[in-house]
């Protein structure tokens, strides 16, 4: 079902306005980006702004199948090419014809099937398995990645000459925490859409308290998770129960992070204006430099504190949160200050 890309981000007016420029040009596109961030749909939007709309979109994902299965799954087979091929079979190449064939999760494509879609599209013929004959193929590939393609080639996983053949326009989605304002457009869209799908009187708009935990929230599943969300409260029906379960999903830490830190960033700045000590701006020490290492420290133990207590002062696990050493932690544990609760003081982790 076609679903229109909803985004008033800087980011998606961008998408929006190169899937306009690109639909027709027939360039080969890799959508990049997190897992549910809308590669599929922004796949959907350049087919349906495309002269191509009226023909097929074929849909592989190339993780979901083992090699031999996703070569046959893409080029076909005639009969009798192997074993329990009983009827020829024509691949999505072939129905993809003058459509649009959106390779899924190309970045899981083995190293010989790459060749051979390096070859259609160097070509634009291939031979299904078991005949001599090439089919030409008029389909506009279009593929998507949530993993770092770059990196692959670097690492000898994925064909360089692919790469380029395949990436000639390239879209990158941010994932939604990066672009915040998109929350309540997609939030307006999804509630109108489910309230028809399934009848639903139950789905009420979140209000300002709930909108603010939704937009500093971290969305590692991106508009997927938002959308689960929005189910979630059909059935609950309010949304500060949700909200309360969101903060205890996956990652709790940072989510809560980022709020704790621009609550903390603003009063620091707030308390050391407001100092009247060696550090007022009118006494001769006032340096900028000083306030920000003292304002460095204050973020840093706030955040330090944060962590250990939400970890219950798991050492290990907090080192992996903040992605520091361990023996960088205890430095700053003593160096900072930073004292556990009375309850906790005497365990070690
Ligand atoms: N900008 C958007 N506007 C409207 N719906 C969106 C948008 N982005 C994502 N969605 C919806 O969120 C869900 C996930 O999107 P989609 O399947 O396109 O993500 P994806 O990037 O392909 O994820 P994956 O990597 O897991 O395959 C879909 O139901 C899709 O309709
Ligand atoms: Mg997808």
């Amino acid at each position: 079902m076609f679903v229109p890309l909803i985004g008033i981000s800087e980011n998606i007016k961008r998408i929006k306005e190169l899937i306009e420029h690109i639909a027709d040009t027939g360039l080969n596109v890799v959508i990049a980006g997190e897992s549910g961030v809308g590669k599929e749909v922004v796949a959907q939007n350049l087919y349906n702004s495309s002269r191509r709309k009226n023909k097929p979109f074929v849909k592989v994902n190339c993780a979901a199948l083992p090699e031999g299965l996703l070569e046959s799954e893409l080029f076909g087979f005639e009969r009798g090419a192997f074993t329990g091929a009983a009827r020829k079979k024509r691949g999505k190449f072939e129905l993809a014809n003058e459509g649009v064939l959106f390779l899924d999760e190309i970045g899981d494509m083995s190293f010989p099937l790459q060749s051979k879609l390096l070859h259609v599209l160097q070509s634009g013929e291939f031979a299904p398995l078991g005949s001599e004959k090439e089919v030409k193929t008029d389909a506009w590939v279009i593929a998507a990645t949530n993993q770092e393609l770059e990196e692959h080639v670097k690492k000898g996983l994925f064909r360089e000459d692919l790469y380029y053949r395949l990436n000639i326009i390239k879209i990158f989605i941010p994932p939604l925490r990066k672009r915040p304002e998109d929350i309540p457009p997609l939030l307006d869209y999804y509630i109108n859409k489910y309230a028809e799908q399934f009848d639903s009187k139950q789905l009420i708009k979140p209000d300002s308290e709930a909108m603010r935990m939704l937009l500093s929230y971290h969305w590692p599943g991106n508009v997927r998770e938002l959308q689960n969300v929005l189910k979630s409260c059909m059935v609950i029906g309010n949304w500060e129960e949700v909200i309360q379960g969101l903060s205890t999903k996956t990652q709790p830490v940072s989510g809560s992070i980022s709020t704790q830190l621009a609550i903390e960033g603003a009063s620091v700045v707030e308390d050391l204006l407001n100092f009247e000590g060696e550090n007022s701006p009118h006494h001769a020490s006032f340096s900028l430099k000083k306030i920000k290492r003292k304002a460095l420290d204050r973020v840093e133990r706030e955040v330090i504190s944060h962590v250990l207590d939400k970890t219950g002062w798991n050492r290990s696990k907090a080192t992996k949160i903040l992605k520091i050493s361990y023996k960088t932690l205890l430095y700053k544990i003593s160096d900072l200050n930073i004292k556990p609760p009375a309850d906790i003081s005497s365990k070690k982790s």
